[in-house]
């Protein structure tokens, strides 16, 4: 943030949603809704709402919890990071999806774009890599460049087991194991996990390692704001503390029983009625770099929470809205002219950043030359929000649903606002979608084909079916 940026009060860094662009008097009677429409779902919301609370009570939302009960961990995560940012240059976390991307979110939307790249960018802090794939030249291509005895490495993994994230820990364990001898390893590692199941606390146990804990009741793709996030962020300069304060504050707005007060749930009942009228794809367009990665997020929090084949009931209904991410101004280049002319089968939820940390003048210069004399005088930010409201009405003029989330400014409260925000959001539309929001048995159907085929014990029939889906009709491999 720039010095001479005035302190604001929490207040005025709320979040605000703007949902004027849903509805039929700005993109037109086929394609809007009304507010009757929205008045007569109210009370699906509302019954949602205190379902959710309910489930709260009952120590089911686990996320609801993580604003609040965290004291301890926190000091913890902040003295962690205390002691160890010095002795390391290299912070490398080892995970995927939920154990991954709120790493990413957290680091692109707080700190220097070139953290890594300039020590000046990172205030003494250690550089952060999220190794977030198995794709063999991108792990060689970093550890060939980091230096084992400097790096320290967070594996995190709730259930102890993935493959990805355990296959690269072993890989990194005779890395550091080769430089620093077996004796040392536990020194290089941090084990972030469930307390008592999977593997990885065995290991953390048995090689003395830094261990930090997943609560139970919170799944991987909720799980940013406990360690899982929270360490990485504390180890490159984060205010963790803020980040929690934004959530809670959300949080609070999240409660609220009356339903044009609360604009998650406002959203949840949005998005659902959307994907009913056909719009089933939900894109997420932030115009700010550094949202850029809580789009992605975001894109594992709705996918995995709402691509669900049953309803609560057992019955099959295949639903789910897909998630696209896209970035302004630069997709206007790329993505725009779809959901201009192609289908109307998108929702579009902008992210406008209201005030930006540098205003960056545009130079004035030829100013003879009509189609760039205009340009000068004012800002980048002014342009990129010019950008915004000029695609928000170029979509309105087709007809194309949208809205916006206006964040004040991007900092740690407001990030962590945005955080609970969609979270609280997705596990409205999960209820209005009567699905179980916080499983993923796809994504273990997968896990679990992975292990057979990669010969796990336990998992011999899924090797064997394998074997028998893998007989291919050579003809068709042209
Ligand atoms: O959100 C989820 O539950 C998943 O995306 C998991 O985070 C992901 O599969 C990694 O699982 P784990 O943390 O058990 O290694």
């Amino acid at each position: 943030m720039s010095a001479d940026k005035k302190v604001q009060s929490e207040d005025d860094l709320r979040l605000k949603l703007d949902i004027n662009n849903v509805f039929e008097g700005v993109i037109g009677k086929e394609h809007g809704m009304t507010l009757d429409e929205i008045e007569e779902a109210k009370d699906k919301a509302l019954k949602a709402h205190k379902s959710i609370l309910e489930a709260e009570a009952e120590g089911k939302m686990g996320f609801m919890e993580l604003p609040y009960k965290q004291e301890e961990v926190i000091k913890e995560l902040k003295a962690t990071a205390e002691e160890l940012k010095d002795k390391f240059d290299n912070f490398v976390v080892l995970g995927i999806g939920g154990s991954a991307l709120g790493n990413t979110a957290v680091q692109t939307a707080i700190n220097d774009p070139h953290y890594n790249l300039f020590e000046e960018a990172r205030n003494g802090y250690p550089r952060l890599f999220v190794s977030d794939n198995v794709d063999p030249e991108g792990i060689k291509a970093l550890l060939d460049k980091l230096d084992p005895k400097k790096t320290l490495f967070n594996v995190i993994s709730k259930s102890g087991s993935t493959a990805e994230t355990m296959s690269q820990f072993l890989l990194a364990r005779k890395f550091v194991a080769d430089a620093v001898g077996e004796e040392n390893v536990g020194e290089h590692f941090i084990a972030t996990t469930s307390k008592d199941s999977g593997y990885l606390i065995e290991i953390a146990e048995r090689e003395d390692m830094k261990k930090f804990f997943i609560p139970d009741n919170v799944g991987g793709r909720f799980s940013v704001l406990t360690p899982v996030g929270l360490l990485s962020a504390a180890m490159t300069g984060v205010d963790i503390e803020k980040l929690l304060d934004g959530a809670a504050y959300m949080d609070k707005i999240c409660r609220r029983d009356d339903f044009w007060k609360n604009p998650a749930l406002v959203n949840g009942l949005v998005q659902y009625l959307a994907y009913k009228k056909g719009k089933v794809m939900s894109v997420m367009m932030p115009y700010s770099d550094r949202l850029r990665d809580l789009a992605d997020w975001y894109r594992q929090l709705w996918a995995e929470s709402l691509g669900k084949e049953v309803d609560r009931q057992g019955n099959r209904i295949n639903v789910g809205p897909t998630p696209i991410k896209a970035l302004g101004a630069t997709d206007q280049h790329s993505q725009a002219q779809l959901y201009m002319e192609g289908p109307f089968d998108k929702i579009i939820t902008f992210l406008e950043v209201e005030n930006f940390a540098e205003e960056l003048e545009i130079p004035g210069a030829y100013e003879d030359l009509d189609g760039l004399g205009y340009l000068g005088g004012h800002s980048f930010a002014e342009l990129i929000n010019t950008e915004k409201w000029a695609t928000e009405l170029a979509l309105n003029k087709r007809n194309r649903m949208n809205q916006t989330v206006k964040v004040p400014e991007v900092n740690e409260f407001t990030l962590g606002q945005l955080f609970y925000f969609f979270e609280f959001q997705t596990a409205v539309t999960g209820e209005l979608l009567d699905i179980n929001a916080f499983n993923q048995p796809g994504v273990e159907l997968g896990k679990n084909y992975t292990y057979g085929i990669f010969g796990r014990d336990g998992y011999q029939d899924k090797k064997e079916e394998f074997k028998n889906s893998a007989a291919k009709n050579d003809d068709l491999i042209l």
